[in-house]
């Protein structure tokens, strides 16, 4: 695996594994600290495509003033020593100046499905999640992008931008959402899950498994959609979670929902354990 640092070498390196053939390129983007979650896209990258490109950027932009960019973990050479293992061909791991050299001023900001839920509580997050991976579109011109569940509303606001933007096929032909990775307790893989302290960690249990019961609950149709999210915030606030919202929405529109209609739903959670804020999101109806 080569590790590149500059646009320069990305493109170098790009030529080269495309080839004359045309070779099919899977791009994973990550912030790094990874876990098995990103190990899972980029498998699950590997068995679609023929060469998979993996970035590991911690962008400033998607972070608040009092956000943890600073104590965001960054372990460069354990994380390419793990993409490596796993195959991945070409690791993009540019510095904050290659990404945003002085003068950079452009701000991509996806209407709508950025704005609720985790919008609402992180002004800004997501139009520096949309710069920075409409970025890593254009830079590595990938075939198919692959994208973690577990931050729904990132995958909703990425597919709207591609939509919108046309990067769709031809450009980035697909951009592939893959289930989330969870512990043997249901606890969704995070890099954050690290900055837990024991009790925290198994007080955090309860929000999966809260979760779980409230989508069968709602998917059954034995609770209406808000006393289920009621039960969820009781069952948060007695293990000691300060909840930030709970919402049932359109699974595409992310629109807050009271009652199922035909169409895909999914219950989001976010809350803090500590100083540590954890999100969580499960399928209602997955049949539809
Ligand atoms: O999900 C992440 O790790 C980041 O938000 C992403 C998509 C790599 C953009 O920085």
């Amino acid at each position: 695996m080569q590790t590149v640092k500059t646009l320069q070498m990305l493109r170098t390196a790009l030529a080269q594994l495309r080839g004359g053939s045309g070779a099919r390129i899977a791009l994973v983007p990550t912030m790094g600290a990874l876990h098995e979650g990103h190990l899972t896209l980029v498998r699950r990258a590997r068995a679609e495509a023929d060469h998979v490109v993996a970035s590991i950027f911690v962008n400033p932009k998607q972070f608040g003033p009092n956000e943890d960019l600073d104590a965001y973990p960054r372990q460069l050479a354990a994380d390419a020593a793990m993409l490596e293992a796993e195959g991945v061909a070409l690791l993009w791991a540019p510095d904050v100046t290659a990404m945003y050299p002085p003068g950079f001023a452009t701000n991509v900001s996806v209407a709508g499905v950025s704005e609720g839920l985790c919008g609402a509580a992180r002004p800004g997050h997501f139009d520096g999640v949309a710069t920075v991976v409409l970025k890593l579109f254009n830079q590595v011109a990938p075939d198919m992008a692959f994208f973690g569940e577990k931050d729904f509303q990132q995958l909703a606001v990425i597919r709207a931008m591609a939509r919108d933007l046309d990067l769709t096929a031809p450009h980035v032909e697909a951009i592939i959402g893959v289930p989330t990775v969870r512990e043997a307790d249901g606890l969704a893989m995070s890099s954050r899950n690290r900055y837990l302290s024991p009790e925290e960690r198994a007080a955090a249990a309860v929000l999966p498994r809260a979760l779980a019961d409230a989508a069968q609950t709602i998917t059954d149709g034995l609770q209406p959609v808000w006393l289920a999210k009621a039960v969820v915030e009781d069952e948060l606030q007695i293990a000691g979670f300060r909840l930030d919202y709970i919402e049932v929405v359109d699974a595409e529109t992310l629109a807050p929902i009271e009652a199922l209609a035909d169409r895909p739903a999914r219950i989001l959670v976010a809350a803090r354990i500590g100083g540590t804020r954890l999100i969580d999101n499960m399928a209602i109806n997955p049949a539809v």
